[in-house]
């Protein structure tokens, strides 16, 4: 099969990570839980949380001024922010109009995509078609996710699974050089929304006081389903993006993959055929950042030596909706 020429170029990433440490030994102050339940359940030993006053645009636009700076880009050069998040600091305007004026992106247009874990991958793929269709030259994506917003800090299943931060990066048309998206599959199946969701507070149940008081809008997961699903999805549409991109298993460099629980992750390395020393982990130290796990991910892996010029790197989503994703890179 012929391989496929690399379409869009990941140009610069960048990453933000609010300061604040919280630890599982904080968080069994709150509710019924340890250290070791956490650890051994989901391989998470620290969080970030922003403070109340910071808000996923302020720790997007952050992210963004890294990748715009190490890609050399202006504000004004840039033509589209898209930006991914399942925590809108507020329902209109979108988070990413408040980015793009953060940030003094003024010739562009700012939209946001909802996908939850798997945004950044969808926000990749959105931001490929209007680059290839020769609609825009500097295109930045940008995943920003205040996961302490939307956390029922009273349910002990949930609360000790996020954290927050951000994560963005520079996109240009391919030049030639081999580098930037080989391939991509994404999917989402409505009928499992229920799995994962914050039923309360939207246009189908209006913020009430009821609502409130029984925490509809915070964060509702049957982990263990979502699990299953999680590892099934994730193991296939790897297979699908190495297929697409004319790659085996073996050309892998680097794994990186979405960061929800480390036996997922194993799990889904294990199905899809790599070798742990293959994948990327930093869901000890931000525990699930949704979407901006794989950008911050990315960002780090390459700041740690992991990836260079020339890598094949596998990236690999799923969240609610469901959702999920894989896309082959090369670097
Ligand atoms: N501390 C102590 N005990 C706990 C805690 C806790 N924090 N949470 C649950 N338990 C208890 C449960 O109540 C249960 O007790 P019981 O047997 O007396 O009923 C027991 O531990 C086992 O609970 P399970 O839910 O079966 O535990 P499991 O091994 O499945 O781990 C977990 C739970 C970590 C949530 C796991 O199912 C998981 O990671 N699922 C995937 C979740 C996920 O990735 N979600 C994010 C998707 S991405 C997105 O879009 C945001």
């Amino acid at each position: 099969m012929r391989k496929p020429e690399p379409t869009v170029e990941l140009i610069s990433t960048g990453r933000f990570l609010p300061d604040c440490v919280v630890t599982n030994d904080d968080l069994a102050k709150r509710v019924d839980t340890s250290d070791e339940w956490i650890r051994t359940r989901t391989g998470i030993r620290e969080r970030r949380v922003a403070p109340d006053d910071m808000t996923a645009a302020f720790m997007g636009a952050e992210a963004a001024k890294v990748a715009m700076q190490r890609a050399g880009v202006e504000p004004g050069e840039v033509d589209i922010v898209i930006l991914s998040t399942a925590t809108p600091d507020r329902w209109l305007p979108s988070t990413a109009c408040d980015a793009q004026a953060l940030l003094g992106c003024t010739n562009a247009f700012a939209f946001d995509v909802m996908a939850a874990c798997t945004g950044f991958l969808y926000a990749l793929t959105v931001a490929e078609g209007y680059l290839m269709a020769g609609r825009a030259e500097v295109v930045l994506v940008i995943a920003s996710e205040k996961m302490s917003s939307i956390t029922n800090w009273e349910d002990r299943t949930t609360c000790v699974l996020f954290g927050d931060g951000a994560g963005a990066t520079v996109l240009r048309k391919a030049n030639g050089a081999g580098r930037g998206i080989l391939s991509s599959v994404m999917r989402s199946d409505g009928n499992l929304a229920d799995l994962l969701n914050r039923p309360g507070g939207g246009a189908a149940e209006p913020m009430s006081q009821a609502i409130l008081e029984s925490g509809r809008h915070l964060i509702q997961m049957q982990g263990r389903e979502i699990f299953k699903h999680a590892v099934r999805s994730m193991a296939e549409a790897c297979d699908i993006a190495l297929k697409r991109a004319g790659l085996t298993v073996d050309d892998v460099d680097l794994l990186v993959p979405h960061q929800a629980n480390i036996r997922i992750i194993e799990a889904t390395a294990k199905y899809a055929g790599l070798p742990l020393d293959k994948v990327f982990v930093n869901v000890d130290r931000y525990g699930n950042m949704s979407s901006a796990s794989v950008p911050v991910g990315l960002d780090e892996a390459q700041e740690q030596g992991l990836i260079g010029p020339g890598s094949n790197i596998l990236t690999v989503a799923f969240g609610a909706g469901l959702t999920w994703g894989a896309m082959a890179l090369r670097w």
